[in-house]
């Protein structure tokens, strides 16, 4: 089926694609590391911590012996930090139960943690030219515009449907630049909003172009809701110059990250509602001397599900705590990048 829609699409991966590390390398702990990396996550922003990670985990084996914290550190500021905790996991199982060898097969890759389909398939045939397709937001859109199909992409039934055009366009000779191949040309030409059908290879046969329709190809069911948040953070100053952080412990963003002991509410905070609620984070409202906000306007971090809207407050504290650290340690731990970059700002880690 439909042969020219494979061979114009390799050649004009030939001739546009972009150098990227990962596509030098059939490595298959590589490969792995750069998709992880990568998914919710664009080139440029995902490339440094790439060349990050191989450095510092050449092999799987390196990364297996790692502690968890030292992975997320370098993981800060990529968000879905549940990535990082099971390439670690998966990292372990591969040593532990393969002896350290990547598994080959798609159908043994999707066994693992944090490996799903769109990432067994990458990896198999990447690294081992198995000929399974990948369809991920990029194919979505190419073969949605292209053949004209209007299935919603976020109902469960367009997967098959989409896996299955892309496995009768793959080229079984080449399954892996095929794959690379249309993900790029969804990237780079055939992107979401005015793509430039005049320069495209495809322009005489997209049925999208014919129809007037890459406008609303493809075509979504549900937009995503968004939940309001309101997180108050306590930087205790103790009575001996030192602060507080905690562990997250959750099943919830940011898990195993340190913050600042957190109050979180279902609506906007003031500083009496703060001072009222110090009881349940076992701090004695008596010994509070001042409290202050540390910013103007409350700080809002957006998830793709979550709207967060951050204050910080600043506590003065006229007593010792338990378990509390000195303001020079604070740079050691993984912090969600909104507070990584609050410290930053406000120097915590060096002025205090
Ligand atoms: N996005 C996800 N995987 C990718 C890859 N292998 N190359 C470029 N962008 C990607």
């Amino acid at each position: 089926m439909e042969r020219t829609f494979s061979h114009k699409i390799i050649k004009w991966y030939h001739l546009n694609k972009r150098e990227l590390p990962w596509r030098n390398t059939k490595d298959p702990y590589k490969i792995w590391l750069s998709e992880i990396i990568l998914q919710q996550t664009r080139v440029v922003q995902g490339m440094p911590y790439y060349v990050a990670f191989t450095e510092k985990y050449p092999s799987v084996t390196d990364l297996a012996q790692a502690d968890e914290q030292s992975i997320l550190k370098l993981w800060q500021g990529l968000g879905y930090y549940s990535r990082a905790r099971n390439l670690h996991y998966t990292a372990r199982m591969i040593v532990q139960n393969h002896k350290g060898i990547f598994p080959d097969t798609y159908s043994e890759l999707i066994k693992l943690k944090g490996i799903g389909d769109y990432t067994a398939a990458a990896i198999a045939s990447f690294a081992f030219d198995e000929i399974v397709p990948t369809v991920d937001g990029n194919v979505y859109r190419v073969l949605s515009r292209y053949f004209g199909i209007e299935t919603p992409i976020d109902l469960p039934a367009a997967k098959k449907e989409f896996k299955n055009l892309a496995g009768e366009l793959i080229d079984p000779l080449q399954p892996g630049i095929f794959n690379q191949a249309i993900m790029e040309f969804g990237a780079l030409q055939c992107v979401p909003a005015s793509p430039d059908c005049t320069s495209c290879t495809l322009n005489d046969s997209c049925v999208a172009l014919q129809l007037k329709k890459t406008g609303i190809l493809p075509v979504k069911h549900h937009t995503i809701k968004v939940k309001k948040r309101f997180f108050n953070y306590l930087i205790l100053h103790t009575s001996d110059g030192q602060t507080v952080l905690q562990k997250r412990e959750e099943n919830d963003i940011w898990k195993h990250l340190y913050e600042f002991p957190l109050l979180e509410s279902d609506r906007d905070w003031d500083e009496n509602q703060i001072i009222e609620a110090l009881p349940k984070m076992n701090l004695q409202a008596a010994y509070l001397s001042d409290i202050k906000l540390l910013h103007a306007h409350p700080i809002k971090h957006k998830l793709t599900h979550q709207e967060i809207q951050i204050k910080f407050w600043k506590i003065d504290y006229q007593n010792t705590l338990a378990q509390s650290i000195s303001w020079q340690e604070l740079t050691h731990f993984p912090f969600p990048i909104v507070i990584h970059n609050f410290i930053e700002k406000h120097k915590l880690g060096v002025s205090f």
